[in-house]
């Protein structure tokens, strides 16, 4: 394949406070990992699929990944997380196959990402040879707030996007940028950019939210139930 994905599944799922990792919970019958693999094993080319999962969960991680690719588990490869998030992408990186010119980078909790978000992001860094970031319009009014709590100032909101994944990234760039990285980002498109690559963004799907909370879960079921009807 020409397209690895790296799906991150390795958190502990502390804010949905489950007592679980958050990729292995359930949302109406099946685990995000399986949902969210289910929209790259879609995808419209094969990619190689590495799910990087908590250390304790490996062999459980790779037995549900297997059942969703089916006759694709060539192209499957499973390994353990870090600490961190960053961590955990670097572990992933580190199985890449040779032929493997594009890497995309998805968080699991994005559970209910469409497989035409990923096909855009790889048609995107095709075409543009740069980093590419799927985002959405901000809908609150945000705030710049100093240590004393004082409102410092109002953000054009114009100018604002919110981040999600899957982030794709020219394989070579990311991986050297990985190399380069001195500190904590809070995703890729951040360590591609402090490594002086650009980065250029995609319109997000608003099925690509985050489950963080009890309250994303009931989102992520009504929109199983919606797409049900
Ligand atoms: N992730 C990971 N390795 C880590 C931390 C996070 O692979 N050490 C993954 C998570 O599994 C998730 C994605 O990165 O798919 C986004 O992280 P987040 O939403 O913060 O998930 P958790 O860290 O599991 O949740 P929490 O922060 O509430 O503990
Ligand atoms: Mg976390």
């Amino acid at each position: 394949p020409r397209t690895a994905v790296i799906v991150v599944a390795a958190g502990s799922g502390t804010r949905l406070g489950l007592g679980m990792p958050k990729a292995l919970v359930q949302l109406a019958g099946q685990t995000l990992l399986e949902r969210a693999l289910g929209s790259v094993f879609a995808m419209s080319e094969p990619a190689q699929v590495v799910v990087v999962a908590p250390a304790d969960n490996v062999e459980q991680a790779e037995a549900l990944a297997r059942s969703v690719a089916g006759v694709a588990s060539e192209y499957l490869n499973v390994v353990a997380g870090g600490a961190t998030r960053q961590e955990s992408v670097r572990a992933g990186l580190g199985v890449l196959l040779d032929s493997v010119d594009e890497v995309l980078v998805h968080d699991a909790a994005r559970a209910l990402t469409p497989a035409s978000l990923f096909d855009s992001v790889v048609a995107a860094v095709r075409e543009s040879g740069s980093g590419v970031l799927p985002v959405l319009p901000i809908a609150d009014t945000i705030k710049e707030v100093d240590d004393a709590r004082a409102v410092v100032g109002t953000l054009d909101r114009s100018r604002l996007a919110a981040a999600q994944t899957p982030q794709g990234f020219p394989r070579a760039e990311l991986v050297s940028a990985y190399f380069a990285a001195a500190e904590e980002h809070t995703d890729d498109a951040s360590l591609f950019a402090a490594a002086g690559h650009p980065v250029i963004t995609v319109d997000g799907d608003q099925r690509a939210f985050k489950v963080t909370t009890v309250w994303d879960l009931r989102r992520a079921e009504s929109y199983i139930d919606d797409s049900a009807q």
